[in-house]
């Protein structure tokens, strides 16, 4: 039922765009502030991401996009991994408190911080961002926020290979001060998790199948380590077997680069021969039993999430579909107004 109010909600909050409720809202916590969303103003749409709009730095910082944009190819040329690792820091930040840059702060003597929970978040992504961040800093001290700055350039990372933004950006973000290791455990997907629980943990953030099924196609581009998923390869159910939902042949393909169960440090491809490449390749292996995790083949043990995989094939409707998905993605419980704050440096809240 919850799920099905906030999915309602969320539809809505597209149609009618306007006020800001992260201000109205500031002194309450999360879940309180996500709990009045849905049950008072949710109906008016005026939650998830109503405050943020197009070239919010127009008077304020008119070339923050363009720094954004230049310095994140210059990145990316110098690394082609670095799409992957935006893109799911992106998500990551987005899922755990909002887009709110959450993801980038340090830990501290006294808290352990949300980069610091998930292991091997790849650190390439941490210090591009901060060193965007001193360019625009340069430029408009104490005007634009790390949490626009991240949500630009996953766009123009992902966008270097088509030389065109593959995606609307709004901005207008402002940064949190808060950041824990406990709640991007508890809010982020594990690569283990079925259909349900994947499709309830998309429902809170605001998120429907539909946008599960076709973020999920980020999996096109990046790498896992194989402990993620090795124990769909040696030891699905505790007997020594394999997951049967798996490609046989692909399964003996990964056992080649996954040599042990208890194998931490060596990553593969998540999409084989094409992972710095975005595409619509992920659909194709998926529907050939070649998701690599659990999360990625469940989304084929539904009629409905299978038919909407079966679509995505065609990479002119996959791009179509990524590109609204992402657009909802980022505006995931964002702060604006005078809601958070514009950090001055990314990695540690303002003193
Ligand atoms: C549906 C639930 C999801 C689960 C369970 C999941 C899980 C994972 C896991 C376990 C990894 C491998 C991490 C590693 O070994 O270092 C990964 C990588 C990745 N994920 Fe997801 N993910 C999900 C959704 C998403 C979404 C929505 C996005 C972005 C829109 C995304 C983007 C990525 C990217 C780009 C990588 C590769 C990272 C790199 O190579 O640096 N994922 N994901
Ligand atoms: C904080 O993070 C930055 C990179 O984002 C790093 O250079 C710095 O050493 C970190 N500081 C501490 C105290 O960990
Ligand atoms: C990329 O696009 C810009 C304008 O949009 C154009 O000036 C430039 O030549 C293009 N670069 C390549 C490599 O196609
Ligand atoms: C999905 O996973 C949850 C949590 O582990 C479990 O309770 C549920 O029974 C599973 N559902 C299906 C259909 O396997
Ligand atoms: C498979 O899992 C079972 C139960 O968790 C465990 O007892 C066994 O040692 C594992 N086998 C291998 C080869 O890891
Ligand atoms: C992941 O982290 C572990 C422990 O911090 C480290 O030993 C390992 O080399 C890392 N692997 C990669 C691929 O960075």
């Amino acid at each position: 039922m919850a799920t099905g109010r906030l999915i309602r909600n969320y539809n809505l909050s597209h149609a009618i765009q306007g006020s800001d409720c992260g201000e109205v809202l500031i002194h309450l916590n999360m879940k309180m502030r996500v709990l009045l969303c849905v049950l008072l103003l949710g109906f008016l749409g005026v939650c998830h991401g109503g405050g943020l709009r197009k070239n919010f730095y127009k008077n304020s910082c008119p070339q923050a996009e363009d720094i954004i944009k230049s310095k994140t190819q210059q990145h990316v040329l110098a690394n082609p991994d670095l799409p992957a690792d935006l893109l799911r820091m992106h998500f990551h930040d987005c899922f755990v408190r909002g887009c709110d840059a959450s993801v980038l702060l340090n830990s501290t003597a006294t808290n352990t911080a949300e980069r610091d929970a998930i292991p091997n978040l790849t650190l390439a992504g941490f210090e591009v961002i901060d060193d965007i961040k001193s360019e625009v800093e340069a430029k408009c001290p104490k005007t634009v926020s790390c949490a626009d700055i991240l949500t630009l350039a996953t766009r123009d990372a992902v966008s270097v290979q088509f030389n065109k933004s593959m995606w609307e950006v709004l901005t207008g973000r402002r940064d949190g001060t808060v950041s824990k290791s406990s709640e991007a455990l508890a809010d982020i997907p594990r690569p283990s998790f079925n259909i349900t629980v994947l499709k309830q943990r998309f429902a809170i953030k605001g998120l429907t199948l539909q946008d599960l099924v076709v973020l999920s196609g980020a999996h096109t581009i990046g790498d896992a380590h194989c402990i993620l998923f090795s124990n769909r390869l040696y030891n699905f159910t505790g007997k020594g077997d394999q997951d049967p939902s798996l490609d046989a042949t692909y399964a003996e393909f990964l056992k080649t680069k996954c040599k042990s169960p208890s194998d931490s440090t060596t990553t593969v491809e998540m999409d084989p021969d094409s992972s710095t490449k975005f595409n619509s390749d992920y659909y194709t292996n998926l529907l050939q039993n070649k998701g690599l995790f659990q999360s990625d083949a469940a989304l084929l043990t539904q009629k409905k999430s299978a038919d909407i995989a079966k679509k995505l094939v065609d990479k002119k409707i996959f791009f179509s579909e990524f590109a609204q998905s992402m657009k909802r993605l980022g505006a995931i419980e964002v702060l604006t107004g005078s809601a958070g704050e514009i950090r001055n440096k990314c990695w540690v809240v303002n003193s």
